[in-house]
């Protein structure tokens, strides 16, 4: 497959795939999926666990980003942890705009490009995710969220941006590769940069939905839960 898929450029070094954990994997279950875990060479591999795991997963072998970051480098944030608190502890990066931040925690396009300005500017990797809901699809509004969402993000060589529509996030209906296809597409066009696709990706789907010339790489939930699952899915975006 090719790893220059999405044209060239400063963002195009290969190909990303990153394990959201949401909240699973305390430290003592992330040493142990780092044990069991054996990445294949040739891909970018990135965990995300929850904040109290990150320093058990840093200094293993694989990126560690975090699942969220706030805009501040202190302050009467009660809950939050900013980019230069990451920093300390050996972190790489964050993912913002999760779509279970904007939907169960408030989080607005603003607060997203917030997040990812900061982060950026600490010197963190991003990876800023976008996505229509099921319901905006039907009603024919995903071009116009995507580009709502996308015009706030800044352009940066470390951001990347993952594509999720919502309607495929943990409940095994993933888009299908042209879907995929057509959305990267717009996104690039629109923002030049790495897309990772997200929602569903398993080790069975990872091949074909890899293999759209404009996606570059993945964000798994689920299925990065288990090493062999997740090893699996990271081998399937060198095929
Ligand atoms: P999923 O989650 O792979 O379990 O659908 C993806 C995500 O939320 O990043």
């Amino acid at each position: 497959m090719s790893r220059s898929a999405t044209g060239g450029g400063a963002y195009d070094v290969g190909v990303l795939v990153a394990g959201n954990w949401k909240m699973y994997k305390g430290p003592s279950e992330t040493a142990a999926f780092l044990d069991a875990f054996d990445p294949p060479l040739g891909v970018d591999v990135v965990v995300c666990p929850p904040y109290v795991s990150l320093a058990v997963a840093v200094g293993r072998g694989v990126s560690v980003y975090a699942q969220n970051v706030h805009w501040s480098t202190e302050g009467a944030f009660t809950g939050e942890v900013s980019a230069e608190m990451l920093l300390e502890l050996g972190v790489d990066g964050a993912i913002v705009g999760h779509s279970e931040r904007r939907q169960h925690f408030g989080e607005t396009d603003e607060t997203v490009a917030r997040r990812a300005e900061a982060a950026l500017a600490a010197g963190l990797g991003v990876i800023a995710c976008v996505g229509e809901t099921g319901e905006e699809r039907e009603t024919g509004r995903t071009e116009a969220v995507l580009r709502r969402q996308l015009s706030v993000l800044p352009r940066h060589e470390r951001l990347v941006i993952a594509y999720e529509p919502v309607w495929a996030i943990g409940t095994g209906r993933t888009a299908t590769p042209e879907m995929a296809q057509d959305a990267h597409a717009l996104i690039t066009s629109i923002h030049p940069t790495r897309v990772l696709y997200g929602g569903s990706v398993k080790p069975d789907n990872a091949v074909e939905l890899m293999a759209q010339p404009a996606v570059g790489g993945a964000l798994v939930g689920g299925a990065s839960l288990d090493p062999e699952s997740f090893r699996a899915i990271c081998a399937a975006a060198l095929v």
